[in-house]
């Protein structure tokens, strides 16, 4: 059997939810206001749910943007892979909801959970599989309704998240150094405490009492994953620019996880890129969770950032602890 050159990226595309939460309707349910949360994390609004959506119903939108990008019809899909931590139901996969609905006949299908990393980490199973000869065309859809998750009496963490979805399209290709170049998966279970949900698995199953103390709903301490985060950033786009003997000014763009403003502004400066190179919308969705790369990375597309044989460099972290970074030649 002749394995594929590379994982050609074939195309992308982003669903995000029609209402819209302002700063300032946040000022409205908790002590908070529109220049704290500028300031300290750069949003400025997130999109919201209806509540009769559920996370593949987002995953869908994106994936068939991003097959009607890629030109791939449903049933040309050999895997589906979906990148979320607010899965429709924790049995059937997420992603089995997705492969049927598309009508991706034939194709696998499964969901995986790294948080905030699950984009990169979906996009790095996607290509193995592809330069592994197990599937020709990969599904990679990474969606998130973060707003079920969220404590909305909890000034400190609700006003960072908002639902969305991205999906992009990868294709076994013959031409080689073209597409996912490079990805690298980490994580370190010791800090799987700081984002947390406490309660619903198995650890805790949900009860009346769980309910009551509010368990189900994320539990971030925030200052120390912002140091976290800037140390990782700063080593993922290291680690990537070394592993593709790429330097700096080479790269045409990167794209971190829309975390916080200035953790990005952070890692990205230190590490010698000019804000005119580091993809934002954090203003507009806030933290989308898994969603978020594979979201940014779309617009950036569309926008036309980046055109044929542009570098891109995709970086992000999140609960588990995972972080995550994937070099693209588009
Ligand atoms: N409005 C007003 N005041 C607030 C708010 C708010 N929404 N939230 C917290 N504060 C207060 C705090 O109570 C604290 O008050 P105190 O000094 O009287 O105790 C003060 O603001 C400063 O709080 P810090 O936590 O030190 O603020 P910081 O500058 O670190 O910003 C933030 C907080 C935005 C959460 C930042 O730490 C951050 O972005 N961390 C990483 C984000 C994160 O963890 N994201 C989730 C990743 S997981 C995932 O992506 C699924």
């Amino acid at each position: 059997m002749n394995r594929p050159a590379s994982a050609r990226l074939l195309g992308t595309g982003l669903y995000v939810p029609e209402r819209v939460m302002t700063n300032d309707d946040f000022a409205r349910i908790v002590d908070t206001s529109d220049e704290w949360i500028t300031q300290r994390t750069g949003m400025k609004e997130r999109r919201l749910a209806e509540h009769d959506q559920a996370t593949s119903d987002l995953a869908i939108a994106a994936s068939r943007a991003a097959l009607a990008d890629a030109g791939v019809a449903p049933e040309e899909v050999d895997l589906v892979i979906c990148a979320t931590i607010t899965a429709d139901n924790t049995l059937p996969s997420t992603a089995c909801w997705i492969q049927d609905r598309l009508g991706c006949k034939g194709a696998g299908a499964f969901d995986l959970t790294a948080a905030c990393s699950g984009h990169i980490y979906g996009l790095a199973l996607a290509r193995a599989a592809i330069l592994a000869g197990q599937a020709r065309t990969v599904l990679v859809t990474s969606a998130e309704i973060l707003s079920s998750i969220t404590d909305y009496t909890d000034r400190s963490t609700c006003v960072l998240f908002g639902d969305g979805a991205g999906a992009a399209v990868l294709g076994a290709s013959d031409q080689p150094d073209t597409g996912v170049l490079y990805a690298t998966l980490y994580a370190d279970g010791s800090g799987g405490d700081l984002m947390i949900l406490p309660a619903g698995g198995s650890r805790r199953p949900p009860s009346h009492e769980t309910v009551d103390e509010r368990l189900h709903y994320m539990h971030i301490r925030g200052r120390e994953v912002f140091r976290f985060a800037v140390e990782k950033m700063e080593e993922l786009i290291g680690e990537c620019l070394k592993a593709c003997g790429l330097a700096a000014r080479q790269v045409r763009l990167v794209i971190p996880h829309q975390v916080n403003r200035r953790i990005i502004d952070a890692a990205t400066g230190r590490m010698g890129f000019p804000p005119e190179k580091v993809f934002m919308n954090i203003e507009k969705y806030g933290n989308t969770g898994g969603a978020s790369v594979a979201i940014a990375h779309d617009e950036a597309r569309r926008q036309g950032i980046l055109g044929p044989g542009d570098v891109a460099i995709l970086i992000a972290f999140g609960g588990g602890l995972t972080w995550a970074g994937a070099v693209i030649r588009h």
